[in-house]
């Protein structure tokens, strides 16, 4: 029997991990997860209870006390784009998550070493066993660093920053071009600069920049290494 990988795909923001990363998996029959929908969850929990960002502790409690689910999307949520079903406590966030204001609270709460300790261990739990695509910033070097197959995911900001711009357009927002690649620059830049498991390409990462290549094309690309680790382990 052919060996149930661990795949880790990291990358900043808009380069394509989702969509990628959930292709890869229903071609492999793996399961998919977004770490970054869990970062998001606890962020828009933080939002609504009105709790700034400098106050750890009381953040990391918060994510003890929060149950977060991830589902597969209903089929006019992928007609919609989305790429998954996302569930606070119980409670469907698939559509607040991805706000441009809870991407920016994520990105703050993602630099507390409290919360992330919590979210961390909880993607370990889940993707234990193997037969797991997992994408976000620090699955390849923090999350599963035994993976055995690691993609660095990349794309200019600029066409990263229209790919996003595309999606709020298609959800019926105008944000301007220029205004969604400040969001996604600012927020990469805090991703890459914080003390707590930066986004950083993990040695034994492969980089694959997808500029110019489209989600599926990179996907097959990605199960074509996968096929090839695979031989390796059996
Ligand atoms: O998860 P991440 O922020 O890295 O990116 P995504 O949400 O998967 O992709 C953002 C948008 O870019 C989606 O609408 C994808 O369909 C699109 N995309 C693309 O046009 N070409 C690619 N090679 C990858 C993604
Ligand atoms: O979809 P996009 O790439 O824009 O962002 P995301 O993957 O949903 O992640 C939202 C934010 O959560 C990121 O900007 C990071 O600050 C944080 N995050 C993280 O720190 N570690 C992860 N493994 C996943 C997300």
């Amino acid at each position: 029997m052919r060996p149930r990988l661990t795949i880790a795909i990291d990358g900043p923001a808009g380069s394509g991990k989702s969509t990628v990363a959930r292709r890869v998996a229903a071609l492999l029959g793996y399961l998919y997860m977004d770490s970054g929908a869990m970062y998001r969850a606890v962020a828009l929990k933080a939002i609504e209870r009105q709790l700034g960002f400098d106050d750890e502790a009381k953040l990391e409690a918060l994510t003890r006390q929060t149950h977060i689910e991830l589902k597969p999307p209903l089929p006019e949520q992928e007609a919609a784009g989305l790429k998954n079903r996302v569930y606070l406590d119980g409670r469907e966030v698939t559509r607040e998550i991805r706000m441009a204001d809870v991407a920016q609270a994520a990105s703050r709460l993602a630099m507390l070493a409290g919360v992330r300790k919590v979210l961390v261990s909880e993607q370990q739990r889940a993707g234990q066993g193997g037969g797991v695509v997992m994408e976000g910033r620090d699955i390849g070097t923090v999350v599963f660093p035994a993976a055995e197959l690691k993609i660095f995911l990349d794309a200019a900001p600029e066409t990263r920053a229209e790919r996003r711009w595309k999606e709020h357009l298609e959800k019926g927002e105008s944000p301007t071009i220029e205004e969604v690649l400040q969001e996604v620059r600012e927020r990469d830049q805090r991703d890459r600069e914080r003390k707590v498991s930066p986004l950083v390409r993990a040695e034994d990462a492969v980089l694959i920049d997808n500029t110019a290549m489209d989600s599926e094309e990179t996907a097959r690309l990605i199960v074509l290494l996968a096929e090839e680790r695979q031989k390796e382990n059996s």
